[in-house]
């Protein structure tokens, strides 16, 4: 096996007139490119959260709704990643879409989205996926397969069909960018990359980086 295989990337260009929106409308762009062309999991990025010893830690999340200039997603908060973010509510994501040779890199700051928020999303899940919510202890260590099987049974029989409410542990985070970085590939590693910094008065401060 190879481990140097050498894409050219070559489809697309990021000039500074592309992002005259500002960061979070071509965040949005590039979200709505990658759903509309289909790609696995579009929506898909690594979330970078500091754990008690300040080891970043990453995980792949589903970005669920660009909701106020934030990124929103859910989780179990006591999950490690719950966890982490209530310790230090600061977080980066990373988008990546091979198939378009972009990237995007996202700083900022986090917060529990609304109750009523986290409420309407989990209404919207399949049923199998709300008792899933009640039957993981995300993050938690599990004896067997069969334990778990036997917890998803469990929340099944406690619900008998009727509504599943969303555990209370569950809910919605969103980040709130301080930093975004969109990255083109281009011919001769000469790629695009823009990066955008939250200014003191809420402005973004634009600068091209060097590839
Ligand atoms: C494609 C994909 C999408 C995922 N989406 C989510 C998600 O939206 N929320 C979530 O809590 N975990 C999601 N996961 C699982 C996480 O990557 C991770 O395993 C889990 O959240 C536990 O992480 P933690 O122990 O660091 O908290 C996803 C995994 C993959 C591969």
């Amino acid at each position: 096996m190879s481990l140097h295989g050498r894409t050219v990337y070559a489809k697309s260009v990021l000039r500074e007139s592309d992002v005259s929106q500002g960061p979070l409308q071509l965040l949005q762009d590039w979200v709505e490119d990658a759903v509309k062309q289909q790609l696995p999991d579009a929506t898909a990025f690594a979330l970078s959260t500091l754990d008690q010893n300040d080891f970043p830690h990453s995980r792949i999340v589903l970005l669920r709704e660009l909701s106020q200039g934030t990124l929103v997603f859910y989780t179990n908060y006591l999950s490690e990643k719950g966890r982490d973010l209530e310790r230090h509510p600061r977080a980066g994501a990373t988008f990546f879409w091979p198939q378009l040779e972009r990237q995007i890199r996202v700083r900022g700051e986090v917060v529990r989205v609304s109750l009523g928020m986290s409420d309407t999303y989990f209404a919207s899940r399949p049923r199998e996926s709300q008792l899933g919510a009640w039957a993981s202890q995300q993050s938690e260590r599990v004896e067997s397969r069969i334990e778990l099987d036997h917890a998803f049974q469990a929340a099944e029989s406690r619900f008998q069909g009727g509504e599943v409410p969303r555990p209370p542990h569950w809910g919605g985070f969103a980040l709130k960018p301080v930093h975004m970085e969109f990255w083109q590939g281009r011919p001769s590693r000469l790629h695009d990359r823009l990066s955008f910094v939250k200014t003191e008065q809420g402005a973004w401060d634009l600068h091209r980086l060097q590839p």
